[in-house]
């Protein structure tokens, strides 16, 4: 039996001044005290203000955690639960970039666990021998707030976690761990710097651009996808030259979104297998890494999604012509785009040295599990050979 099977967010407010619906929310749902999970940097350029204003309006008390860091490991996560354990809370809200949102997401799956559970043994990588997944009805209340357009972790299902022994980021989480509320507030996104805008945006196209051509047949979502490649072609330059256009910061808030949602149900690509790796070996900023590799693998996939990167391309403006002009014309609109926010082109540029190259292409073929989907099979050889072209 082949069923298309959807994941789809659970309730979202969208726009300007959303994160004040945070203390509200909290309260209907009968919480008393939230902990606050927050990126450090976000915290200290007071945009957990609006959020923690509304808690107290509310009634609600919090704890705010701010050891959040890029990348989040596995011994952050279980510092994180720890933390939530020894406070008085009964829920989670999370506050900044996918490395927050995700703290947050994994820490809900170990508190709802027993006591001596640690975030690894819940990996989806484990398989059979992973820790099953706590019900969820007993996962804490989550209101996930983003602050950056671009992972869609607020409503996704799954968190990412690295460990840094292995060298390799896993997924934990499910069906069951979707954000109960995502508080999209585009105003906190007004003051993000030019380079993470253009970054996060770049790793918010390749959601869209990697789910339209993914293996997993949606259909549902595909116009929705093509909305959103075409609101970030759109929009991303401006939010990128003008930090405070608020137009092109929701239309960015909006697209990230739906890229999330768009990889919920469709999953990723080999461009993800191999970003992966660029942040765990070289500290690559995981949009960066996307921004780089995506042209290199839309152009290796084109045979296996001809139609689909025609649409991709009309969606970013691209030239017209026949079916295959237009297909390459959409890995080109990426290039100028990227070229456009200001990211470099090669992973030269991005402080990669070429030893690194083969061990990647090793971890993201037989480690990273996101080219299950892309539309044209891959082995070491053919990731090593995108890394050597991408060089
Ligand atoms: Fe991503």
């Amino acid at each position: 039996m082949h069923t298309a099977y959807y994941i789809f967010p659970d309730q979202v407010h969208l726009g300007f001044g959303a994160a004040r619906l945070a203390g509200q929310t909290l309260k209907a749902e009968g919480m008393r005290h939230a902990f606050v999970i927050a990126d450090p940097g976000v915290a200290s350029a007071g945009l957990v203000a609006p959020g923690l204003a509304s808690l107290a309006e509310a009634g609600v008390a919090h704890t705010l955690y701010t050891q959040v860091i890029p990348n989040p490991d596995c011994a952050s996560v279980d510092a994180a639960a720890e933390g939530y354990r020894a406070s008085e809370a009964d829920c989670v809200v999370g506050i900044g970039g996918g490395s927050a949102l995700d703290t947050a997401k994994a820490v809900r799956i170990v508190v709802a666990g027993p006591q001596e559970g640690r975030i690894a043994e819940y990996a989806y990588r484990l398989g059979d021998k992973a820790r099953p997944h706590p019900p969820r009805s007993r996962l804490p209340f989550y209101i996930a707030i983003p602050t950056t357009a671009g992972t869609g972790a607020e409503v996704t299902p799954w968190a990412v976690v690295t460990d840094p022994e292995a060298k390799l980021k896993f997924g934990v989480g499910g069906p069951h761990s979707v954000p109960n509320m995502a508080l999209i507030d585009p105003e906190l996104m007004l003051t993000l710097p030019a380079f993470l805008t253009a970054a996060t945006g770049m790793d918010a196209l390749t959601h869209c651009i990697e789910a339209y051509v993914s293996t997993n047949e949606n259909p549902v979502l595909d116009a929705m996808i093509l909305g959103a490649i075409a609101q970030i072609g759109r929009s991303l330059p401006v939010a990128v030259a003008q930090p405070a256009n608020r137009a092109a910061r929701r239309d960015m808030a909006e697209a990230a979104m739906i890229g999330g949602i768009a990889i919920s149900s469709k999953w990723l690509g080999a461009c993800h297998s191999l970003a992966h790796p660029l942040s765990s070996f070289a500290g690559v900023q995981h949009g960066l890494a996307n921004a780089i590799m995506l042209p290199h693998v839309m152009r290796y996939n084109l045979p296996g999604a001809i139609e689909r990167y025609a649409q991709v391309n009309d969606a970013l403006g691209g030239p017209g012509g026949t079916l295959r002009a237009r297909a390459e014309g959409a890995a080109i609109m990426v290039e100028q785009l990227r070229r456009d926010v200001g990211l470099p082109a090669r992973l030269r540029d991005a402080g990669v040295s070429e030893a690194l190259l083969a061990p990647m292409a090793k971890a993201a073929y037989e480690l990273d599990l996101n080219w299950w989907t892309n539309p044209r099979a891959v082995n070491v050889q053919v990731m090593e050979q995108l890394y050597r072209e991408a060089f």
